[in-house]
């Protein structure tokens, strides 16, 4: 109980299996980092970065919080976009919501949940901005679908408008940030077609 045996079984045998492939692949990558993609995804455990788009260790950088948020006073995530854009240069910023999302739901609920309402205040603010669009859908689960894709062209939106990446693009660095959902039900990912490259695409910028 103490010490979840059967993950550290489970461990080994992934090591093993990926020395098998290449032998030389934990010594190499233990050398340096060189991703060139941040994630920024959902906390859900049925949305794993890597997994979905098959990549391994070392291929994509990754921030997880609950609902997919980037928050301008949230100091974890804008140190992972600092560290991401201006240490390791990546050249995509992944913002992944999906389909079903708890946090999204939870936010359109009535009824209150305690510490994280205050996290979730954030996803209301989305509602807000969009109520007529999203009153105007038939049921519930098309309303939240509906919420779960707004909530990610916004958190784009949100990442282009920090000091960093607007700073990264004045320098001429070479970025883009895309907007992409999840179905937990078929496994498929889809771009939400919002693709910023540089501060002239940021929507709503004059
Ligand atoms: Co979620």
């Amino acid at each position: 109980m103490r010490v979840l045996k059967n993950l550290f079984e489970q461990n080994r045998k992934w090591a093993e299996k990926v020395k098998e492939s290449d032998p030389d692949f934990f010594r190499k990558l233990s050398r340096q980092q060189n991703p060139e993609y941040l994630w920024i995804g959902c906390s859900d455990s049925r949305v794993p970065s890597n997994q979905i788009v098959g990549m391994l260790p070392g291929e994509i950088f990754v921030h997880r919080n609950i609902a997919n948020l980037v928050v301008p006073s949230d100091l974890n995530c804008l140190s992972v976009i600092q560290y991401a854009v201006e240490v390791l240069k990546i050249k995509h910023i992944i913002v992944c919501g999906h389909y079903g999302c708890g946090g999204v739901k939870a936010a359109m609920e009535k009824d209150e949940h305690g510490l994280i309402d205050n996290w979730l205040h954030h996803i209301r603010d989305v509602y807000r901005a969009h109520n007529t669009e999203i009153d105007a859908l038939e049921n519930d689960s098309s309303k939240l679908d509906k919420m779960c894709e707004l909530n990610v062209i916004e958190q784009v939106a949100n990442v282009c408008n920090t000091t960093i990446v607007r700073n990264a693009w004045k320098s001429g660095q070479e970025l883009s940030v895309h907007g992409w959902i999840y179905s937990i039900e078929n496994g498929i990912l889809q771009d939400l077609d919002v693709c910023v490259t540089g501060i002239d695409e940021i929507p709503g910028q004059k």
